[in-house]
């Protein structure tokens, strides 16, 4: 057989598994839940979410990036309160737009700090409920961040400094749009009609899409209406089959009401997901660092931020149990990281830099955790132990591996040094003799353990 006879041959034999000539998905559940997720998103383990939009300029109370809705439609008494209080009757939501300046915004400045926090993907929110675009939409009217406050392309000026420092880029966005005329008109025929999906959703994906070159789309405010009012499962077949980005995208899965921790990529069912038992689908738990919301607060204390302990204990449980932590930051509307977000940041950096080799490109491991203070995860034949408690005596007592004939046990903290141990039982178990305690900003410490299985 000549080559191409082989290789056709092939694509028709293995269509899968042969790179280069996969199969299409169709724009059904069944087709594009098949599909493997790219491998780069289970080995990065860590990312960083930005929210950033009109709502960082009033900036207050608990999940400041609801604030229209809150004020505007639920009419929320402390809201309510604080318009009275510090704006002029009349002023409308709209009116923060022109002070959304992004004047001190350096997108250099931002993915340094992301680098250095060890994160290997940045999701950056392109257009949240409000419908302000972070990018100079054509379908946008006026609501732009080029024709409005900052006049940048802000999706485009973040995305460049990500890239050049090696980190994917994610996009977030909101199917839906509070206010939105068309979606509200939509929303009234019960869905039946599709003029705001046909004339904003969809142009506005395709437009991210092919000018950014996502390796993640982060899809969100989906819940109202069906999968088949937004007509996702074509446009993920698109995504996955045609466009610039289809062997490296990732997705969600937020695609309509009902879809979460279903359908899509990976799963990211409902914010802050902690789910008890080892799933059996890739998933990734979004949290925020300040702990009462996403968006930027001006009246955010330092007692509701997190610390550095519970921020690694968190990734640590997550990577344990096979997910990815997405940790986000809202950043002030000038374009400035509040310093204590950044501290928390490059602490963790620090910590990652020790005890990295025990998150990125991990697997879980035979056994999640025990004692709730030690968490376990594999890599090739090695198995960490990750201890959040320093033991007393420091003699450390593992009852989950098993040794073989060649045991080695390390401290990431001093990995040229191997710690003496003894069985614990003539089967399993390690009394292992620890080292004077290293100093760890994140109250956690990994152990390499060789040769165990
Ligand atoms: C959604 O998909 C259906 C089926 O392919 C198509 O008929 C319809 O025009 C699409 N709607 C939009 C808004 O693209
Ligand atoms: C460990 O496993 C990864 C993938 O699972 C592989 O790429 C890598 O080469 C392995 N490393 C060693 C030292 O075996
Ligand atoms: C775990 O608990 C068992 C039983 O209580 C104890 O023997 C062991 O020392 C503990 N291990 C750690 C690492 O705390
Ligand atoms: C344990 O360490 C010794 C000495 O460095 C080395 O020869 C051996 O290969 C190691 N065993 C494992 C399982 O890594």
């Amino acid at each position: 057989m000549r080559p191409t006879c082989i290789l056709l041959f092939m694509c028709v034999t293995f269509l899968m598994w042969i790179p280069g000539c996969t199969a299409r998905y169709e724009a059904n559940w069944g087709s594009l839940d098949a599909r493997p997720l790219p491998r780069w998103f289970d080995e990065a383990k860590f990312g960083i979410f930005v929210h950033w939009g009109v709502f960082s300029v009033p900036g207050f109370g608990q999940f400041s990036e609801w604030f229209w809705q809150r004020w505007h439609s639920e009419k929320q008494p402390e809201l309510v309160e604080f318009m009275k209080k510090n704006y002029p009757p009349g002023f409308k939501y709209t009116d923060f737009a022109p002070e959304f300046r992004a004047e001190f915004f350096d997108p250099e400045i931002w993915a340094d700090i992301f680098k250095a926090s060890g994160a290997r993907y940045v999701v950056f929110t392109s257009k949240h409920h409000e419908g302000f675009t972070n990018w100079p939409s054509a379908v946008s009217w006026n609501w732009n961040s080029m024709d409005v406050g900052p006049h940048r392309d802000l999706v485009g000026d973040l995305a460049a400094a990500v890239r050049k420092r090696s980190l994917h880029l994610g996009l977030y966005h909101s199917m839906y749009e509070w206010y939105n005329p068309l979606y509200l008109l939509d929303k009234a025929s019960g869905f039946q009609s599709q003029k705001f999906v046909a004339s904003k959703t969809l142009p506005e994906l395709v437009d991210l899409v092919t000018t950014y070159k996502p390796d993640l789309i982060w899809s969100d405010g989906d819940w109202e209406a069906p999968d088949t009012y937004w007509n996702s499962t074509q446009f993920l077949a698109w995504l996955y089959n045609d466009s610039p980005v289809k062997d490296v995208v990732v997705t969600n899965d937020r695609w309509g009401k009902g879809c979460y921790c279903k359908h899509g990529g990976y799963y990211n069912c409902a914010d802050r997901y902690t789910p008890g038992k080892l799933p059996d689908h890739k998933w990734e738990k979004c949290q925020s660092l300040d702990t009462r919301s996403w968006g930027y607060r001006r009246d955010m204390k330092l007692s509701e931020v997190m610390n550095l302990p519970s921020i690694v204990k968190d990734l640590v449980y997550v990577v344990a149990m096979g997910g990815n932590y997405l940790l986000n930051i809202g950043p002030m509307a000038d374009g400035m990281i509040a310093p204590v977000f950044e501290e928390r940041l490059r602490d963790l950096g620090a910590w990652l830099g020790i005890n990295g080799e025990a998150i990125y490109a991990t697997k879980p491991w035979r056994v999640q955790m025990e004692n709730s203070t030690v968490w376990y995860t594999a890599k090739n034949n090695t198995v960490h132990a990750i201890i959040l408690h320093w033991p007393s005596k420091q003699i450390l007592q593992l009852t989950a591996p098993r040794m073989t004939g060649a045991t080695n046990v390390t401290l990431m903290d001093y990995p040229d040094v191997l710690l003496k141990w003894e069985p614990l039982t003539p089967t399993a178990g390690l009394r292992i003799f620890m080292p004077a305690m290293p100093k760890s900003l994140g109250n956690a410490w990994c152990l390499k353990l060789e040769g165990v299985v």
